[in-house]
């Protein structure tokens, strides 16, 4: 039941915060100690030389950011994957490989392709599933559960944090992310509520930046060009405005001379290694006549950006990067006058490779 809401997408981006607050509390004990992943499980990964997350659309975006975690706090090589291209093109293993299957719904055809691929050839396999006792999480060695609760609409909103919030504790319970993560943890539900609380400025920047554009682009680097390329998918794959999102390094090297006069490009600026170079990107696509649009994070935002985005922990920050971006494809569908819910084309769970 979407309640007040108009539409589903919205309640759940707004359901965020309490998920975040769920996920800490059913994989943290009073004490602040991990709890809720099975011994079998770690052992099964630690035996591992090498991780491979698979999955599909927004679950591979999570992926992305889910291998940072594995390899700086877990210290474990990680590859992630596209499950319709593994499924047909293997690519060599490692002598040990550990997979991990990404999914909301735990049906999707071509992750479980994958599933079955992998297990003929006799390698472990843990699900991270929203919906539980789904055919991934069933014919997985192991489950653990994303805790997102029912995601209804079509875009997918609150499956995308919850799988980073629970890649991030697989790979605490790994290795040592060297800070505090449950306290952080804490301080990201917060910040996803503030942020959900500015509606009425991403619904601003929405109709003023999208209205009428037939495409658009998300830009970043490091953790936040992996959030680009969700950023993107939502706002295309609701709106229908054709969105790229990629590496800004790689604007010079072709996507640039698609910069028109007033063409939205949308900056993610959370990364401080690389704000410097990210700086210069947007302003040589604003000399061009792009209409940027900077979110950064609070210790490298600048006059003139569009939005200050809490700070947290760097390696934390897609979970509140994202957040804008789906409000900004939520509100610029809206104005469009589409059924947010149920994009054309799609289905909320595809079962069919
Ligand atoms: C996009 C979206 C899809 C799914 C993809 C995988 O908003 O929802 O890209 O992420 O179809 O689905 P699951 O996660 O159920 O395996």
């Amino acid at each position: 039941d979407k309640g007040a809401y108009p539409y589903y997408m919205l309640k759940e981006i707004d359901e965020q915060a309490v998920v975040a607050r769920n996920i800490a509390g059913h994989y943290y004990d009073e004490d602040g100690n991990l709890q809720g992943i099975p011994c079998a499980v770690t052992d099964a990964i630690e035996e591992a030389d090498r991780l491979y997350i698979v999955a599909a659309g927004t679950s591979y975006h999570a992926g992305l950011v889910g291998k940072r975690y594995f390899e700086q706090w877990a210290k474990i090589p990680t590859e992630v994957h596209i499950a319709s291209e593994f499924a047909y093109d293997q690519p060599m293993l490692s002598e040990k490989p550990f997979f991990i299957f990404l999914s909301q719904s735990g049906e999707t055809a071509d992750s479980r392709e994958v599933l079955d691929n992998v297990k003929k050839q006799g390698f472990p396999a843990l699900t991270l599933a929203n919906v539980m006792n789904s055919t991934l999480t069933r014919e997985a060695d192991f489950a653990l559960p994303v805790l997102a609760g029912p995601e209804i609409a079509v875009a997918s909103t609150k499956a995308y944090t919850a799988q980073v919030l629970v890649q991030a504790i697989l790979a605490a319970a790994l290795g040592n992310p060297g800070f505090d993560l449950k306290a952080e943890l804490a301080k990201v539900a917060v910040e996803i509520q503030a942020i959900t609380d500015e509606k009425e400025t991403f619904k601003k920047i929405a109709e003023d930046a999208l209205v009428g554009q037939h495409s658009a682009f998300y830009i970043g680097r490091g953790l936040d060009a992996a959030v680009a390329l969700e950023a993107a998918l939502k706002l295309k794959e609701i709106s229908y405005i054709q969105t790229e999102g990629f590496a800004a390094g790689e604007l010079k090297h072709g996507t640039i001379s698609l910069i028109e006069d007033k063409t939205p490009v949308f900056a993610l600026l959370t990364q401080s290694k690389t704000a410097g170079l990210l700086r210069g990107e947007v302003a040589q696509v604003a000399a061009r006549g792009a209409n940027t649009i900077v979110f950064a994070s609070e210790n490298l935002a600048k006059e003139g950006d569009a939005f200050v985005l809490p700070q947290v922990n760097e390696l934390l920050m897609p979970l509140l990067a994202v957040i804008p971006a789906q409000l900004i494809a939520y509100y610029a569908t809206l104005a469009r006058g589409l059924d947010v819910d149920r994009p054309r084309n799609l289905a909320k769970s595809v079962t069919v490779q």
